[in-house]
């Protein structure tokens, strides 16, 4: 064969190769609204950016009809490209072949891209179709999971792992995209379980659709498994690439810096006034968080899960941050369980990947009863003080309004090692609120009284004279400064650029034991 000839050869065998399972199952594959897995990468990176691997790969299954079946990549795209001129590895499922289920040479791909991730230093994203472990192939291709599940943990907190669930994700499969550090799923085409309504039905006789098993909107609002959940698979791919501008490539590296046009200096004058005079009348967070970082622009993690908590990226200055924030319009911004998960994750995430944290307070404390304290709440509740107190990246807290009891400590408090902790005049340091305090230090008094609800009115009022401001804490330097509220903008980027050079190491040991 002449060298022509060969060169001919190889652009057939390459043109074969990106037909996946072929024409008429591309057809269904966009009857459904999905794309192809090359479709999906040409959205996600840099136009001509992408470099595959192992297009050629093939399964080695002799076993049920599969001797001849031979598709070339066997079910999965990989490689690696640039998201906006950053190092990225994909790997992508093709639905189209075998229903993108996982066999040995299908694990060795994904495998492959995973350890150069780790060994050059950038992210990791994983585009899901699949129908799980192939069947035909049996230990093999339940190998191959547990050796993509062995590197997502060593991995984990080393280079970012993003995963774009968009279509089924079913069994052990599941275990990959949730030990990664975000989820993102598409309404209606995408849907992640363990076992599916069949065997639900079996074994449980509960019936239920995929949907209400495993839908995005479950998972956003319900189990808590999906980070963003989006209406299309455009949508989705657009995600991926605004969440990776807010992470670093990898554990060594900063978040890219961008250039900020919003000035730091920028005063909200109705910020003064935003803080209701009524300590229970509720208020929305994300007004405040808006208002004072660049542009406005909150990439919220999670939203639909635990509102009572937010979490998100932000930018200040041009510098990527975390927000952790209680959110008073819902359940008055308590911690219950759900809430002290969805923090400490996030807290994790932004400590391991060198992004600041800016904490906004306004807590009543830790949800009460039985249904949070047979949940575990003294157990969750405490991963969420665990994962401030560990954290060593720069940690900056404004105590908005109600900072009582437990929850106070665990917010990034300066006892847990926050840096810099502002409060507004509006701030409320407290063991707890003042009715609940005075019913317990006074009942005696309250009981004895002729006109119980007057005396207690005089005495609650007696309460917040002493412990509804932040200034006690101020005297004693737990708050740093009491800040103007408008001003808040200026203050927090000041303080973060001041911290730009924090070190901090902690003794030395294997690694902590947080209460999972
Ligand atoms: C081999 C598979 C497959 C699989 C699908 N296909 N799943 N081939 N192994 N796991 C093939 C089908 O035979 C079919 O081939 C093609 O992919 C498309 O599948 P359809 O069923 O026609 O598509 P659809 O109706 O859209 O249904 C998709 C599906 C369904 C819901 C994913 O295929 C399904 O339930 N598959 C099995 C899911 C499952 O139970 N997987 C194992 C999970 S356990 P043809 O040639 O006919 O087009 C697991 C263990 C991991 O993953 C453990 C890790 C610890």
């Amino acid at each position: 064969m002449s060298s022509s000839d060969k060169v001919e050869r190889l652009r057939q065998l390459r043109e074969k190769a990106q037909e996946g399972g072929g024409l008429d199952r591309i057809e269904k594959q966009h009857a459904l609204g999905k794309q192809t897995a090359r479709e999906r990468i040409e959205l996600l990176l840099d136009e001509g950016s992408f470099e595959e691997f192992d297009m050629f790969v093939n399964h080695r299954c002799t076993k049920f009809g599969l001797d001849g079946k031979k598709i070339p990549g066997d079910g999965v795209v990989t490689g690696y490209g640039t998201i906006d001129g950053r190092l990225v590895y994909v790997f992508s499922h093709d639905f189209t072949v075998f229903g993108g289920s996982l066999s040995e040479t299908f694990a060795e791909k994904v495998i492959k891209i995973m350890d150069m991730a780790a060994a050059n230093g950038a992210p990791v994203i994983g585009l899901n179709d699949s129908g799980g472990a192939r069947i035909q192939e049996g230990i093999e291709s339940l190998a191959g999971y547990g050796e993509i599940f062995y590197r997502n943990v060593i991995y984990s907190g080393v280079v970012p792992q993003i995963s774009v669930i968009l279509g089924p994700c079913a069994g052990g499969a599941v275990y990959s995209p949730a030990i990664t550090d975000f989820t993102i799923m598409v309404e209606k085409t995408s849907y992640m379980f363990v076992t599916g309504p069949k065997v639900v039905k079996a074994v449980t006789g509960e019936e239920v659709t995929v949907d209400q098993l495993g839908g995005a909107h479950i998972h956003a609002t319900r189990s808590g498994v999906a980070s963003i959940i989006c209406k299309s698979e455009q949508d989705a791919l657009m995600l991926v690439r605004k969440l990776v501008s807010y992470v670093p490539q990898n554990n060594m590296e900063d978040p890219v810096s961008c250039q900020c046009t919003d000035p730091a200096d920028r005063a909200e004058a109705w910020l003064d006034e935003y803080v209701p005079d009524n300590p229970n009348k509720p208020y929305e967070m994300r007004k405040i968080i808006e208002a004072v970082v660049d542009g406005g622009e909150f990439l919220e993690i999670q939203r639909m899960f635990s509102p009572n908590i937010i979490v998100g990226f932000a930018r200040m200055n041009g510098k990527p941050v975390g927000i952790v924030a209680n959110q008073p319009s819902y359940l008055a911004g308590v911690l219950d369980n759900d809430a002290s998960i969805k923090g400490a994750r996030f807290v994790r995430f932004c400590d391991a990947f060198n992004i600041p944290l800016v904490t906004l307070v306004d807590v009543p404390g830790f949800m009460p009863g039985t249904k949070q304290e047979y949940g575990g709440i003294i157990r969750n509740g405490a991963k969420l003080l665990y994962a401030f107190a560990e954290a060593t990246v720069p940690k900056v807290t404004l105590i908005v309004r109600k900072a009582y009891g437990g929850a106070y400590d665990v917010m990034s408090s300066k006892h847990l090692r926050s840096d810099v902790n502002y409060a507004w005049p509006s701030a409320e340091i407290a063991v707890m609120g003042p009715e609940g305090a005075v019913e317990i230090i006074f009942s005696r008094d309250l009981e004895k009284s002729p006109d119980a609800a007057a005396k207690k009115q005089e005495l609650v009022e007696d309460y917040k004279e002493h412990f509804a401001n932040p200034y006690s804490a101020a005297e004693r330097g737990y708050v740093d400064d009491v800040i103007i509220p408008s001003t808040t903008r200026f203050r927090l980027i000041r303080a973060l650029e001041m911290l730009a050079g924090k070190r901090q190491s902690l003794p030395a040991r294997k690694h902590g034991n947080i209460p999972l």
